[in-house]
């Protein structure tokens, strides 16, 4: 299976529903497809989709990205594929995309194959949300990656 990252545009509408019907079997309070079409046309907006040769969807994440800083918004790989280092695939292209900055994002303290997954990507934990999330009620921990810049 080889599979490419493609930044998609409010020109990719099938990949964007996929990415909505994606999120919304693997996420707790998730987006609807409208808002995939405003993050896509945002100028701040990032959408990464490791898609197949077929434009078939595998995985996305979701990211604000703003000069040095970006924000994990979202992340979710297909239940069937999970474990094969699509997510990594994902979480490398945007570490590329901010270079020498760092990535910030949130994540439900009970979501531990998600803390794990994040752990083995070098973020570190910088502290936590009370009550962050919703449906239900839960903290966040903040995590953050940054480059290690040797002196
Ligand atoms: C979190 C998620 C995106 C990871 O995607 P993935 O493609 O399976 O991740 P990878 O294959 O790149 O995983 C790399 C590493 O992460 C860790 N990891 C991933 N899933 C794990 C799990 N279920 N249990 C423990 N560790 C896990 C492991 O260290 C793994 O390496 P290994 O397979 O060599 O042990 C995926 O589980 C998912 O879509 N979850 C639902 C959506 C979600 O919770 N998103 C995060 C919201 S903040």
């Amino acid at each position: 299976m080889m599979l490419k990252i493609k930044e998609l545009t409010v020109s990719d509408m099938n990949l964007l529903q996929d990415c909505a019907a994606l999120e919304a079997i693997s996420i707790c309070e998730p987006w609807s497809f409208s808002s995939f079409v405003s993050e896509a046309k945002r100028k701040e907006g990032l959408i990464l989709a490791a898609i197949d040769e077929k434009e078939k969807l595998f995985g996305f994440l979701t990211a604000t990205c703003i000069p040095e800083t970006a924000d994990l918004t979202n992340i979710a790989v297909m239940p069937q594929h999970r474990r094969k280092g699509i997510a990594g695939m994902l979480i490398s292209a945007l570490k590329n995309h901010v270079g020498e900055g760092s990535i910030f994002l949130e994540v439900r303290e009970s979501n531990t194959p998600a803390i794990a997954f994040y752990q083995k990507h070098g973020f570190l934990q910088v502290g936590i949300r009370k009550r962050f999330y919703h449906l239900p009620e839960e903290d966040a921990l903040l995590m953050k990656w940054e480059e290690f810049k040797s002196c």
